[in-house]
């Protein structure tokens, strides 16, 4: 990129970015920021100061595109102060609505589709020097990044680091937009996934989160019948990384050698993230998930078998169209029945491309807000009862930060991915530590560094 530039400035251009939704736009932004930062950006937390601009987008559900759409419109004040900022979206509100950003948000200067961000540093340099304003959408993915890890050993190193194996999604769930802005599933080379973990545990990695739509089916489309199960094993076994953890499963596709690895593989964490999303098969027929609540018991039955300590979380989301008050009971008897570690409960909302979208029959907005309130009330006093569980406990946690309170405070995980906050030195992060569990709250632990018990 030596010809473009960008950073060749007395003072480091700034870059401010900002992102919502899933994990794998938290990894396309550290991309972003790394790929920039070899063109000589500083990052900054401070968008007021910043040059550039870089939004990462969601538009999973209505509340979250419109996040997006209100910040952009705090962002028109910092462009009419400093006309030489350069603000761009990406993500996927800008694979979805493309140029009708750019109109609506005149102050925007660049668009960029989901299969795009390997186009910025190219577009941003025409866009500083000639004034470009542009909606990049292309159909493949553009590669401009694809070495980036390799090129950049002294950045900050990440204790926990998200690493993409696929991209997209081929399910089409009838209520799901993903499909439609991130593609078609398409999964990385596991060479390349292998190289890339060697090279963050180089930089002090030590957990990393394996990132896809629908992990479980990792492989197709590879040579030599490669799966996921098997791409587990190689990086257990072929990488010095201490801890890996995957995210999102789906339980249509969650088979016994996946179940086996939990059982089999030291590094793999006892943690899993399995939606439902529905207790009712008829609702579950419609959304075209392709299983039924007694399939997902026998799944969890399974996995438990092998590994009785299991964390098990998982979304769910109430109000899809059509759905009776039984219906919801069957969700509410499937949450008893699981008994999760963690939920995540959505209000349906329609979406552009979704099939569900047309479906006639919506609950009303009232109904979801009061069926939502009910869910949460009874998850809330499951995953409190199983954090008092922990307590006396001793469990290995894995240190990430210091405590976001403050106080003083280390944070960091269980293999069961359980937040406990103890006190300790700065110079523990990065370490796994035994911590004995003494208080239990709603969304996290609290213990002390552990002696005696054995941790597990
Ligand atoms: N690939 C993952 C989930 C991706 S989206 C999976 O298959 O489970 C994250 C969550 O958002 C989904 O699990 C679902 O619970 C929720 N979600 C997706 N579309 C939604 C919609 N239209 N309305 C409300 N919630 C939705
Ligand atoms: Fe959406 Fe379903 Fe694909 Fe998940 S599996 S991303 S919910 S279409
Ligand atoms: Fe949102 Fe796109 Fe992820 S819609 S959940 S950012 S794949």
């Amino acid at each position: 990129m030596e010809g473009l530039c960008i950073g060749n400035h007395q003072q480091p251009r700034a870059l401010y970015v900002h992102t919502f939704g899933c994990q794998m736009n938290e990894y396309d932004s550290l991309r972003v920021a790394r790929m920039l930062g070899q063109e000589g950006y500083r990052s900054t937390s401070d968008p007021a100061s910043a040059d550039v601009i870089f939004i990462n987008t969601c538009s999973v559900r209505e509340k979250a595109e419109q996040k997006v759409f209100s910040l952009l419109g705090r962002l028109k004040r910092l462009k009419n102060r400093n006309p030489r900022l350069k603000i761009v979206v990406a993500g996927c509100v800008a694979q979805q609505l493309g140029e009708d950003l750019l109109d609506r948000f005149p102050h925007v200067d660049l668009v960029l589709g989901t299969r795009a961000i390997g186009a910025l540093p190219g577009l941003l340099h025409q866009s500083l020097e000639e004034g470009l304003r542009k909606a990049h959408l292309p159909e493949h993915d553009e590669e401009g990044w694809k070495d980036l890890f390799g090129q950049s050993p002294d950045w900050e190193s990440l204790v926990v680091a998200p690493v993409t194996i696929m991209q997209g999604c081929d399910n089409f769930c009838t209520y799901c937009i993903v499909p439609y802005v991130r593609g078609r599933e398409r999964s990385r080379p596991a060479e390349e996934i292998l190289r890339e973990i060697r090279i963050l545990t180089r930089q002090g990695t030590r957990e990393v989160l394996l990132l896809g739509q629908n992990v479980n089916s990792y492989g197709r489309g590879l040579p030599d019948g490669m799966t996921f199960a098997r791409l587990l094993r190689r990086i257990a076994h072929e990488t010095d990384v201490v801890r890996i953890r995957f995210t999102t499963s789906h339980p249509k596709d969650l088979n016994d050698d996946l179940i086996q690895c939990f059982a089999e593989l030291d590094k793999l964490c006892r943690h899993i993230h399995l939606p439902f999303q529905a207790g009712s098969d008829r609702i579950l027929a419609r959304m075209n998930r392709r299983y039924s609540a007694a399939d997902y018991l026998e799944k969890i039955a399974r996995l438990r078998a092998a590994c009785p300590d299991m964390g098990i979380s998982a979304d769910v989301m109430v109000g899809f169209p059509g759905e009776t008050e039984e219906d919801f009971e069957a969700t509410l008897d499937l949450i008893r029945t699981v008994r999760f570690d963690t939920l995540f409960s959505f209000r349906y909302s329609d979406r552009p491309f979704a099939k569900s979208s047309a479906y006639g029959d919506k609950v009303p907005e009232d109904v979801k807000a009061r069926r939502l309130t009910q869910l949460q009330a009874l998850q809330a006093g499951i995953t409190l009862e199983k954090h008092r569980q922990e307590v006396g406990r001793v469990r290995h946690v894995l240190v990430e930060s210091e405590s976001k309170a403050g106080n003083g405070q280390l944070t960091g995980r269980t293999s069961q991915n359980r937040i406990v906050n103890f006190e300790g030195s700065k110079d523990l992060i990065g370490n796994l530590v035994p911590v004995r569990i003494e208080e239990a709250y709603s969304h996290s632990l609290k213990g002390v560094i552990g002696r005696g018990a054995t941790p597990c």
